[in-house]
């Protein structure tokens, strides 16, 4: 079974549920006035499970669009490399943006895809990132709406894999060490 591959459970699909109807109170409060939808950009496939649950919690008008951008292999450690494997389908123009992503790393892909959107003139652009693991940032990057800062450990579950594998846990865990060299 899956189960037993977790060493820790991290964030419950509980506590996951409380921070993503926090942040999408926080974003409806501060979106209200806004004249049209909020164009959600989903960064796949790592944040799909965190959208689809944030977009559910935004109580205002949303756009969904998705892109998949890659800097990572199938390991855990980062190439410093980021590629656009698929763009967006809209034109963001004039758009009030959030980018939807699971998880800021070293912050290559997100400081790498915040200046790829700002070349498109949206709106306006903010981040919202389930977790962050600040210790390990080497770019810059500003996250507005931020669920929950974590120590420099490989997280999966919620969307998050490895090897592309334990993305549909409910919750955030840690593995045990004898899954890496399986
Ligand atoms: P960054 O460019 O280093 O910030 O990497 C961001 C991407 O790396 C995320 O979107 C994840 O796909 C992946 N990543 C970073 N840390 C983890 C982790 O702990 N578990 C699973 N994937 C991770
Ligand atoms: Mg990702």
């Amino acid at each position: 079974m899956m189960k037993d591959d977790i060493e820790k459970i991290v964030y419950t699909a509980e506590d996951l549920h409380k921070k993503v109807a926090e942040l999408g109170a926080q974003i409806t409060a501060d979106y209200k006035d806004a004249k049209e939808p909020i164009f959600c950009v989903g960064i796949l496939k790592g944040a799909v499970v965190f959208y689809t649950d944030l977009v559910r919690q935004i109580n205002l008008p949303v756009q969904f669009d998705f892109m998949i951008a890659s800097s990572y292999g199938s390991g855990t450690k980062t190439s410093g490399e980021v590629k656009i494997l698929k763009d967006l389908d809209y034109d963001i123009e004039g758009k009030h943006l959030i980018v939807i992503e699971d998880i800021i790393d070293s912050g290559t892909t997100m400081h790498y895809l915040l200046r790829y959107f700002q070349h498109r003139h949206p709106k306006s652009v903010r981040l919202c990132s389930l977790l962050s693991k600040p210790s390990r940032r080497t770019a810059d990057v500003h996250i507005d709406y931020c669920g929950f800062e974590v120590p420099d450990e490989f997280l999966v579950g919620y969307g998050l894999d490895y090897a592309e594998k334990y993305r549909n846990l409910p919750y955030i865990g840690i593995l045990k060490p004898e899954v890496y060299t399986k």
